[in-house]
């Protein structure tokens, strides 16, 4: 055995061979650091904190002065063009082209008026112009609670922080809506003094302090998502004070929520046709989500709905957040190697599946709704209905749940098919126990009336649209202008 040193002096050549991979060694280390830091300071951006953006600023092209590519590319929210085969941009009246929901919500006021979600651009317009809000005509008192605001504008926070929770809640729509002027911008997602991403809404905070987790210890690439289940979730409004509440203590999957609102008993409304307890869900996008493979290996909302992009020279994260197969080439194919044709063609697929399993859920209810009217109609006793009508709502709850997440059918299709199986086995043991109702009092035959469009449907819950729709015009002409004054 020869020690090095021997070796060394030995060979004088092995010493100037040991000095110079060292120096390679090093060198390599050194660009392998500069490199990740270079990627880290690309993932941080190059920007200067502003200095004079104020706490709860609201007005967002205040902000877009300092980020002028972030707020050219959020106000491209405001584009509608864009449609893929079962979602998009463009304005569709959901009513229209599937009366059919105007009987499954019979009794709620989503069967007056139901669109598809548009771009965050919209948010106040489309929240004042639906014949879900409004009401009695006078500007400080309406049907419909503030916390219908809460998803639409950083003048939330705002009011918020002015209020306290609490009262902003329990206050009304009419009341606050000359305050609510700015529509979902950079103020409910980043905090004016270093652009880090925040939590502005006190229910998501809330939520995960009941399950004993404090948000704040959420990492960067977690937040890219939880700044999107502030509003992306399934919520309801607790007790008098509608107090804006995510049904998460017993979990996240329709079956927890479910579990949860049973605890209280609690129903949305009482079904005009069946008389069930009903239960309406609220895009729950993010609950889904979490289920799914990419937020299984890490991704999030951000990567797919607001990618990075590159103009002249310079990254930025695209705030034109809209559906994915929209800029695919910035998206998806990030990280899958496969063609744009082959990744559109996988996500029609899972939506393809998915709806088909849902228009079946969808086809049970409303004929479930009718046979129970059937049987009350004959006399059915409630002892004899009460287990009935449980089963037509959670064969809706799961409907809703699936119908309300618009995204769901992708970013989580294997718990969509099962939630909705499910719902379809509660829909059809609803159908077999009302059909030995029915046969047991003699009744062989039930009658649906015209449900084939929108019109028709409406008017056969006895719905009064022209009405509806003369005070939705009157609250145009007669209380926006003055919010719009109110507000200047
Ligand atoms: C729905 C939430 C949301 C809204 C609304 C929003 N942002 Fe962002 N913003 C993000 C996310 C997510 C990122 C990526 C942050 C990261 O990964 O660190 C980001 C990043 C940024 C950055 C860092 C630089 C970059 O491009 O990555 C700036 C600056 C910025 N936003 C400005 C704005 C401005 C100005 C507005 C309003 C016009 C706005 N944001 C509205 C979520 C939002
Ligand atoms: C302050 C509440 C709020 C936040 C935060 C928010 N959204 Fe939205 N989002 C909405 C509302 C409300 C709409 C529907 C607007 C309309 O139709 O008028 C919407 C619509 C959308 C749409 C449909 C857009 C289209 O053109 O079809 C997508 C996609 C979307 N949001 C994704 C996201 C993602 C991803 C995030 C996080 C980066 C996010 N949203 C953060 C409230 C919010
Ligand atoms: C940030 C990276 C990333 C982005 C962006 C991304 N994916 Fe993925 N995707 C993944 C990972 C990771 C998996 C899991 C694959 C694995 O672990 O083998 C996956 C899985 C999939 C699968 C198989 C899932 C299944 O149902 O079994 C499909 C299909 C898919 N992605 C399509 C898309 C499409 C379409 C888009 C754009 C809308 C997209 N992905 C965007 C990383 C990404
Ligand atoms: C892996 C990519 C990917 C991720 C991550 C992702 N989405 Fe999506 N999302 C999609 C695709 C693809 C669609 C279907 C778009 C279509 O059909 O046009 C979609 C649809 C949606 C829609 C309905 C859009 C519309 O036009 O009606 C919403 C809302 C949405 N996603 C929100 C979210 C939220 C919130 C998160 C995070 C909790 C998220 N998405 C994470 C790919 C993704």
């Amino acid at each position: 055995m020869t020690s090095i040193k021997e070796a060394i002096s030995n060979k004088p050549w092995l010493g100037w061979l040991l000095f110079l991979a060292t120096v390679a060694v090093v060198f390599l280390l050194g660009m392998l650091a500069s490199s990740v830091v270079e990627r880290r300071s690309e993932a941080k951006y190059a920007y200067r904190p502003p200095t004079d953006l104020q706490p709860f600023e609201t007005d967002n092209s205040v902000w877009g002065k300092f980020y002028p590519r972030e707020y050219q590319s959020w106000l491209m929210t405001a584009d509608t063009s864009f449609r893929s085969k079962h979602a998009g941009s463009k304005p569709l009246d959901i009513l229209t082209t599937d009366p059919e929901l105007v009987v499954l919500w019979a009794g709620y006021s989503f069967s007056k008026d139901y669109k598809q979600a548009r771009g965050h651009y919209y948010a106040i317009e489309d929240n004042r112009n639906t014949l879900r809000t409004g009401g009695p005509l006078t500007p400080d008192a309406g049907p419909q609670p503030a916390t219908c605001w809460t998803c639409k504008s950083p003048d939330v926070p705002r009011m918020i922080n002015k209020m306290g929770a609490e009262s902003f809640y329990s206050s009304t729509w009419s009341a606050l809506g000359p305050e609510i002027t700015n529509t979902i911008g950079c103020g409910d997602c980043h905090n004016p003094e270093d652009m880090t991403l925040t939590i502005t809404r006190p229910a998501l905070r809330e939520a995960f302090e009941r399950q004993g987790r404090d948000i704040s210890d959420a990492g960067h690439q977690e937040m890219r998502s939880l700044v999107c289940a502030q509003c992306h979730v399934e919520y309801y409004f607790r007790g008098e004070g509608k107090y804006l509440t995510l049904p998460w203590d017993e979990g996240m999957t329709a079956d927890d929520m479910e579990k949860y609102y049973d605890s209280y008993e609690f129903a949305d409304w009482t079904h005009a046709i069946s008389k069930a307890p009903m239960l309406k869900a609220q895009h729950p996008d993010y609950e889904l989500f979490k289920t799914g493979i990419h937020a299984q290996r890490g991704v999030a909302c951000a990567d797919c709905h607001m990618p990075f992009v590159a103009e002249g020279g310079v990254k930025y994260t695209s705030h034109h957040v809209q559906s994915p197969l929209n800029m695919i080439s910035s998206t998806c194919s990030v990280c899958h190697r496969q063609s744009e044709e082959e990744l559109m063609n996988n996500v029609y697929e899972r939506q393809d599946k998915i709806a088909a399993l849902r228009n079946y859920l969808e086809d049970i209810l409303v004929v479930a709704h009718y046979e129970a009217k059937a049987a009350w109609d004959a006399g059915a006793d409630d002892r004899t209905m009460e287990p009935v009508l449980r089963l037509i709502r959670q064969a809706q709850w799961r409907w809703d749940f699936c119908a309300a997440s618009h995204g769901g059918s992708f970013h989580a299709p294997i718990e969509m098919a099962s939630v909705l199986s499910n719902g379809i086995m509660k829909g059809l043991e609803a159908r077999i126990d009302l059909a030995s109702i029915l046969t047991g009092m003699g009744i062989r035959d039930i009658t649906v009336p015209d449900i084939s469009s929108r019109a028709a449907a409406q008017k056969s819950i006895g719905l009064d649209m022209e009405s509806l729709i003369r005070e939705k015009e009157e609250f145009k002409k007669q209380i926006l202008p003055l919010w719009d004054k109110a507000s200047l």
